[in-house]
């Protein structure tokens, strides 16, 4: 069912990560020796999507403690502060970066600064990956089931992004889902959405889902509503970057226009991410903070200049979707439907 994509590969004393950057045209790995050489990965984007940034910051952690102690054994602990602000400070807006940071620095509170700590960390690296991958799957399983319940006959889905094997630890959230409805033949098309500017659709999710025999089409962000109209459209299924106690999705820029179009179409609206994703801190998605990104990505593309020189250009590369525009949030924990305060905190506390 999955196309065996890694994208993130630990190797002894490195980090290898597929440059998503080169997508669709080239697969070539760029390899990370050094906690900086994560964090700078985090940030241009080599390695992109929620739960794959998360994973692989906490394999940059073990990168960052090795190092640490080589050099100061018997106090490497006080020495990787800045490393861990460098990984923290490399994207704001997907919480599964803080919440592998914070389950790496509880395991560093309780190991000795007399021993070597790699391997202790490098477990935990391995088990957050691992982990990632098995909530995918179940996630996949009971997404697809939930559709599946609400329509006898094969259906379309339109996803928006890059949601796969390249943005988790690998198989993927909504593409997970996909994956799922496809094998069961309830899901018979799924329409990608090109995901401007960076078109983490056109250049990734239709790669992974073309690789893996899927029935896929690419269109313009601005087609949806036409799509829509169509009627073979039963579900619009997204991941999420960050989820709020009261249900709110922050998740790729375009994500919430969707939301706003399929409650207009009587289309239903799926948001599938693992419980690292879910953020209770937070009472609403208001207090998310959004990434704006370079207007180059805007104004270029690979260096080919597409506007006026001078123009100015906003990139927020995330927005929030309310949580009355969701039907349904999947986690591997089970679904909140027409999510609310009372019914996160009842799933996920
Ligand atoms: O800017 P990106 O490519 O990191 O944004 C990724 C997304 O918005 C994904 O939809 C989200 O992280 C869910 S990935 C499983």
């Amino acid at each position: 069912m999955s196309s065996g994509i890694e994208a993130i590969k630990w190797e002894t004393g490195h980090l290898d990560l597929l440059d998503q950057r080169l997508l669709p045209t080239q697969e070539l790995y760029i390899s990370c020796s050094t906690s900086s050489e994560v964090a700078d990965a985090i940030t241009q984007m080599v390695v992109r999507g929620a739960p794959a940034i998360g994973v692989s910051a906490a394999y940059g952690m073990v990168l960052a403690c090795h190092s640490a102690f080589l050099q100061h054994e018997g106090s490497w602990k006080a020495n990787i502060v800045d490393a861990i602000n460098e990984l923290a400070n490399s994207r704001p807006t997907a919480v599964n970066l803080f919440w592998a940071l914070d389950r790496m620095k509880r395991l560093i509170n309780r190991l000795p600064d007399v021993q070597n700590p790699t391997a202790s960390l490098l477990d935990e690296a391995t088990n957050i990956h691992n982990e990632d991958i098995e909530s995918n799957k179940l996630m996949g399983k009971l997404g697809a089931e939930l559709m599946a319940e609400l329509s006898d006959t094969p259906f379309s889905v339109i996803t928006h992004c890059n949601t796969g094997s390249l943005a988790t630890g690998g198989f993927g959230t909504a593409l997970g889902v996909i994956r799922h409805g496809w094998a069961q033949e309830t899901i018979k098309h799924v329409y990608a959405d090109e995901t401007r500017p960076w078109l983490q659709g056109s250049r990734l999710t239709a790669w992974e889902l073309e690789r893996d025999g899927i029935s896929v089409t690419l269109n313009a962000d601005s087609a949806a509503a036409h799509i829509m109209k169509q009627g073979d459209v039963k579900w619009v299924v997204v991941g999420a970057d960050r989820i709020t106690a009261n249900g709110d999705v922050a998740n790729k820029i375009g994500t919430y226009s969707l939301a706003v179009l399929a409650r207009y179409h009587g289309i239903k609206f799926m948001v599938v991410a693992p419980s690292s994703t879910v953020d209770m801190s937070l009472v609403s998605g208001d207090l998310i903070p959004i990434e704006e990104r370079t207007g180059t990505e805007l104004t270029s593309i690979q260096g080919i200049q597409l506007s006026p020189k001078n123009v100015g250009a906003i990139n927020p590369v995330f927005d929030v979707t309310p949580a009355d525009l969701i039907d349904a949030i999947v986690t591997e924990q089970g679904i909140v439907l027409k999510p609310t305060l009372e019914k996160m905190k009842a799933l996920l506390g």
